[in-house]
């Protein structure tokens, strides 16, 4: 550990912190455009100016100790930057001496020579640094009187990104940013001095799927993203901290809404999990929220077409429905989309019932080193645990799609997933007696459901997950469902009351405690328990995929797996 005086005070941090980190943890914010804690420090904006000083040195080469037994201080005539130096023992740092104010009203009037008056309609207003430390550092004037430097604008850099170059402040961020973690070397400057321009390298796009990034991380409005901006302004946002559920990931987010809609995501940092970054497919994943096709309103087959219902009847007819079968022709498909405790509760329904088969369906796409997992399903470790699924997920689909197709199930309870998409064609769906499906939006499958039951999108729930590391997050209501579209975790509560009585739970917090009680991995946790941050629960491992077209050998194995009568 060394001793560090910052601003007349004595503290410790250990060996190789930085400076600026060392204020930061002193309680002192330094100002800073370049420096981010997750990227090299270039040094290049001068915006962190401190003075900087060491201790004097006696005649022994020890250092002079002053009346209170602490070093005393050779301050450096000239200012340093601090975001590209480590403490030093002994180092003493002024932050906030007439120096360093005259500093940073230079490097800020800098700064602002070339920079654009169009703050009142630029969409960074709100959250630009440029702005806040031109406030609360800057000279409030300026001696510039020559014309200012014409730059290109709105040049779209890739297709989520576009790019303002008179606002862009040559820091550089976005720059390190794609090289250093998104392994795509595509920006760079051009032209010097006054007319330095951001540009990306001849033939290429800033394209790469975590482009996005680059927008949070510029502190001014030149990079802007093309899907939110113009949109909403971002103090009229709502922010919701949650998780991204498009993989396995699981990276935690915030959520920007206004008036039950959605208008962007974006990263929220855990370190367990996704740093400060997230990808742009995760990221925008949320317009089908706000999709044509959304279920609004429960639904029961009349034996020609299905006609809206209430709530009470819909429950009560599924629960009709499903108890006329003996469990030896149910089968439930869930989905590893679904929330822990949403998963609980459908393992209770399928106890209650006697279900044969329990599945999930599987998901995978191509995944990355940086944070895209191949598996694109968020929850499939809190499927494995809750649902207590003693083969890997998928594995019963095949069976299930032959037992529809020879007519042995004769109930099928599908949750957020369509069965057609596994095998079961349109006719051997409509030929199930009782088809209770439950989901966000309608599809090929669901418009064939004797009872169809609107459910909440990720962003208009609670609940948790696990993600592909075994860590158990929290998934917030940002948003309420449209229309009369209610919480999954409600509906199958309903459902579950319907088909075995009364059980005690009338909150989320109710499920996650009768939970908790019953699976070792939840043990003294509750919601609140879990935090921000979420809580590492268990080990994952690696499955294979398995395969999602039934072929005819796959199906041989997996009725060898599940021989009839079992
Ligand atoms: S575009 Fe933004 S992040 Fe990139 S160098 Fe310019 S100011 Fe920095
Ligand atoms: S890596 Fe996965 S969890 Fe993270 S933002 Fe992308 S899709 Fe979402
Ligand atoms: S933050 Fe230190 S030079 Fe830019």
């Amino acid at each position: 550990m060394f001793n560090v005086q910052i601003d007349g005070v004595w503290h410790q941090f250990p060996k190789g912190t930085r400076v600026i980190e060392a204020c930061t943890q002193a309680g002192v914010y330094v100002p800073r455009y370049c420096y981010h804690k997750k990227l090299s420090a270039p040094g290049n904006c001068r915006m962190c100016l401190i003075e900087m000083g060491m201790p004097r040195m006696g005649p022994d080469r020890k250092p002079d100790l002053g009346a209170d037994g602490k070093p005393i201080i050779n301050w450096m005539p000239r200012p340093q930057i601090c975001c590209a130096q480590d403490v030093a023992e002994g180092m003493g740092v002024r932050t906030s001496s007439p120096l360093v104010e005259e500093c940073r009203k230079g490097v800020m009037e800098f700064l602002l020579i070339n920079h654009p008056l169009d703050c009142p309609i630029c969409d960074q207003a709100g959250e630009c640094e440029l702005q806040e430390f031109s406030v609360e550092y800057g000279a409030g004037g300026s001696r510039f009187l020559e014309n200012k430097v014409k730059k290109p604008k709105a040049v779209q850099l890739g297709p989520r990104v576009t790019l303002d170059d008179e606002r862009c402040i040559l820091c550089s961020r976005c720059v390190r940013f794609c090289s250093e973690i998104a392994n795509d070397d595509v920006l760079g400057f051009v032209d010097r001095g006054s007319h330095t321009v951001l540009t990306a390298h001849p033939g290429k796009r800033l394209e790469n799927n975590y482009s996005l990034n680059t927008v949070d991380l510029c502190p001014v409005g030149a990079l802007t993203s093309t899907d939110f901006r113009f949109k909403m302004r971002v103090w009229f946002l709502k922010e919701t901290k949650s998780i991204c559920t498009s993989c396995a990931t699981g990276c935690n987010t915030l959520i920007g809404t206004r008036e039950d809609i959605v208008y962007r995501q974006t990263p929220r940092e855990n370190d367990h999990v996704n740093s400060c970054w997230m990808c742009d497919y995760g990221r925008l994943n949320f317009k089908y929220l706000e999709s044509e096709n959304r279920l609004l309103e429960p639904q029961i087959f009349n034996g020609k077409e299905l006609l809206p219902s209430d709530w009470t009847s819909a429950i009560a007819q599924a629960a009709l429905q499903l108890r006329q079968v003996s469990g030896a022709n149910i089968a439930i498909i869930a989905s590893g989309r679904m929330t822990n405790e949403e998963l609980w509760l459908t393992r209770k329904i399928a106890d209650l019932l006697g279900a044969r088969y329990i599945d999930i369906v599987p998901r995978h796409g191509e995944g990355d080193d940086i944070l895209l997992s191949e598996d694109r399903n968020p929850n499939t470790a809190g499927a494995r645990l809750v649902l207590r699924l003693d083969e890997e997920p998928g594995a019963k689909l095949l069976v299930v799609a032959k037992a529809v197709k020879s007519g042995e199930i004769r109930a099928l309870l599908a949750l957020g997933e369509d069965p057609s998409d596994f095998g079961i064609s349109i006719e051997q769906l409509t030929n199930v007696p009782a088809f209770v499906a439950m989901d966000i939006l309608s599809n090929t499958g669901n418009e064939h459901a004797t009872v169809l039951l609107p459910a909440s999108g990720f962003a208009e729930k609670r609940g948790s997950m696990i993600n592909g590391k075994g860590r158990l997050q929290r998934l917030n209501r940002a948003v309420r469902p449209p229309g009369n579209a209610r919480d999954d975790w409600e509906i199958l509560r309903d459902l579950m009351q319907a088909l075995g009585g009364s059980n005690g739970i009338y909150t989320i917090e109710d499920v996650f405690r009768q939970m908790s009680a019953e699976v070792p991995e939840f043990d003294g946790l509750t919601l609140s328990k879990i935090g921000d941050l979420g809580v590492h629960v268990m080990t994952v491992y690696e499955s294979p995929r398995p395969p999602m077209e039934p072929q005819a050998k796959d199906i041989e194995k997996a009725e060898q797996r599940h021989p009839a009568g079992r």
